[in-house]
C-alpha cells in the first residue's frame, strides 16, 4: 500500500474546488439536464432538482467526502480501512466497475463532442440547415463504423495524458486551467443567447412551472433526484477519491456547499443559454437527447456569428466531458495504485486500453448494424448507462449513507469532517437526512428506475 506522499494531494482548497467541480460538471450539466427539463416540465422539474441538490445530493457528498478523508482510500480501500473483515469493500468495488462502465459509455459521447467541433470549424453549420438535415449529419456520425470509436479514443486519450501527471500536477493543474476557461465561454455563450430575438419565450419554457407533468407521473420526480447524484458524481466513490487527496486543515463544508452549487448553477446557465437559441430559431425543446447534437446545429446558421457560437459550444461541451472522464478514469487508477502497488503510469494506460475496448460496442451501437438491431432505441451505450450510470449509482448512493449514517456512524463522519475546526452547519440536520431521508429517497429511486418508471 502507498502511504500519504506518494498518492498525492491537492495543493489548495482551490484547487481541489475546481478539481471537484470538474468533475460534477459535465455533459450531465450541458446535455442531459436541459434536454430532462425540457421533456419533464420546465421550471416545475428546476425547482424539485435544486430540492434534491439540497436535501439529497449535499449530504450524500458530505458523506462520502468525510469518507475518502478519513481513510485517504480509493473507495474499496476506504471500505476495508473503515470496515475491515466486512463485506463493504465489494460496495467500493461496485464503485469501481461503475468506474468502468460510466467512462466507457461517456467516453463515446465526449468524442461526439470532438466531431461536432470538427464539422463547426468546417463550416458544415454555417449556411443554415433544417433539422432533417442535421439529424442525417448526426445519423452518419454514430452510424459510421469507424468515427465514433475513433473519437473516443482520442478522448480516452487526452484523459489518459491528464490523469497520468498525477493529483496536483495532472488534474488540479489540468483544471486550473480548464475551468476558468469553461466559466468564460459559457458565459459568452449565454450572453450571445439571451440577446437574440426571441430568447424570452426560451426562458418562459425554461422557468414556466407547470405542476402537472409531475403529478401526471411521479417517475419525472425520480428522473430530477437521479438526475441530480449523476450530476453531482454521486453513488460510484469518485468523491471518495477526491475527498481522499484533501488535506487535513481543509474546511470540508465550504468545500462541499462550493462544488454543489457551482454544479448546479452550472446547469440553470446551460439552461440559459440553449432555451433562448432554440426559441429564436424556433426548434422544439423537447428534442430529448439530440438536443444538443441535433436541435442546436440548426440554429447556428440562423443567428448572427453563429458559426463562432458553434464552435464555442463545442469546445465548451468537450471541456465540460474532460474534467469528468478525468474523475471517471482517477477513481479507477487509484484502486489500482492503492490496493494492487500498480505505478500510477502503468494503471492509467492498462485502464484506459481495457476502457477503450468495453466502449467499441457503445461506440457503433447506434449504427445501422444489424448485430445490435434487437436493443432498445439508446443501443449498447442506452443499456450500459442504464447498469452502471443508473442502478449502479443508486446502489452506491444507497450504500453510502447505510454505511456512514449507521455502520461507521455519525459521530465519527461529523469529526472527520469538521477536524479542521470549521463547524458544519446544522450537523443535526445533516445525520437526519443521511441516515432516513437519503436512503429511502435513493431506494425509492432504485424502485422507479428498475419498473422503467424514471429515466434521467
Ligand atoms: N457528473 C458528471 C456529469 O455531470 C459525470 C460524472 C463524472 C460522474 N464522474 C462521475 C457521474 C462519477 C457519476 C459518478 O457529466
Amino acid at each position: 500500500m502507498n502511504d500519504t506522499a506518494s498518492r498525492g494531494q491537492w495543493s489548495s482548497r482551490f484547487g481541489f474546488i475546481l478539481a471537484a467541480a470538474g468533475s460534477a460538471i459535465g455533459l450531465g450539466n450541458i446535455w442531459r439536464f436541459p434536454y430532462t427539463a425540457g421533456q419533464n416540465g420546465g421550471g416545475a422539474f428546476v425547482l424539485v432538482y435544486l430540492f434534491f441538490v439540497a436535501a439529497i445530493g449535499i449530504p450524500v457528498l458530505l458523506a462520502e467526502l468525510s469518507v475518502g478523508r478519513a481513510t485517504r482510500r480509493n473507495p474499496v480501500g476506504a471500505y476495508r480501512t473503515l470496515a475491515p473483515r466486512s463485506r463493504w469493500p465489494w460496495l467500493g468495488a461496485v464503485g469501481v466497475a461503475c468506474g468502468f462502465g460510466i467512462l466507457s459509455f461517456y467516453s463515446v459521447v465526449a468524442g461526439w463532442t470532438l466531431g461536432y467541433g470538427y464539422y463547426a470549424v468546417s463550416g458544415r453549420f454555417a449556411d443554415g440547415i433544417d433539422s432533417a438535415a442535421s439529424g442525417a449529419i448526426f445519423n452518419s456520425l454514430v452510424a459510421s463504423p469507424l468515427w465514433p470509436a475513433l473519437l473516443c479514443a482520442v478522448f480516452l486519450l487526452l484523459t489518459a495524458l491528464v490523469v497520468r501527471g498525477g493529483v496536483s500536477s495532472g488534474i488540479e493543474r489540468a483544471s486550473k486551467i480548464l475551468m476558468p476557461v469553461f466559466f468564460v465561454l459559457l458565459l459568452l455563450l449565454a450572453i450571445r443567447s439571451l440577446t437574440l430575438e426571441g430568447a424570452g419565450d426560451g426562458l418562459r419554457f425554461f422557468f414556466h412551472v407547470d405542476f402537472s407533468a409531475l403529478v401526471a407521473d411521479p417517475g419525472v420526480i425520480g428522473s430530477a433526484l437521479g438526475q441530480a447524484l449523476f450530476s453531482l458524481s454521486l453513488g460510484m466513490g469518485a468523491m471518495i477519491t477526491y475527498g481522499s487527496y484533501l488535506p487535513k486543515d481543509e474546511n470540508v463544508p465550504v468545500s462541499a456547499a462550493s462544488v454543489a452549487f457551482s454544479d448546479t448553477a452550472i446547469a440553470i446557465v446551460a439552461g440559459l443559454m440553449i432555451f433562448p437559441a432554440l426559441a429564436h430559431a424556433g426548434v422544439d425543446p423537447q428534442a430529448g437527447p439530440g438536443l444538443v447534437f441535433v436541435a442546436m446545429p440548426t440554429i447556428f446558421g440562423a443567428m448572427p456569428a453563429g458559426t463562432i457560437f458553434g464552435i464555442v459550444f463545442y469546445v465548451l461541451l468537450a471541456i465540460a466531458a474532460l474534467t469528468s472522464t478525468i474523475s471517471l478514469l482517477e477513481v479507477i487508477v487509484s484502486y489500482f495504485v492503492d490496493e494492487r502497488g500498480w505505478t500510477r503510469e502503468k494503471a492509467v494506460w492498462i485502464i484506459s486500453a481495457i476502457c477503450f475496448v468495453i466502449a467499441v460496442p457503445s461506440a457503433l451501437s447506434l449504427g445501422a448494424s444489424s448485430f445490435f438491431s434487437n436493443l432498445p432505441a439508446g443501443g449498447f451505450l442506452g443499456l450500459m448507462d442504464l447498469i452502471f450510470g443508473k442502478y449502479g449509482l443508486t446502489i452506491g448512493a444507497f450504500g453510502i449513507c447505510v454505511f456512514v449514517g449507521w455502520f461507521w456512524g455519525v459521530p465519527k463522519a461529523l469529526a472527520e469532517i469538521e477536524s479542521s475546526g470549521h463547524r458544519l452547519p446544522a450537523a443535526p440536520l445533516w445525520s437526519f437526512l443521511v441516515r432516513w431521508v437519503c436512503p429511502v429517497a435513493v431506494l425509492l429511486i432504485f424502485g422507479l428506475v428498475v419498473t422503467g418508471r424514471a429515466n434521467w
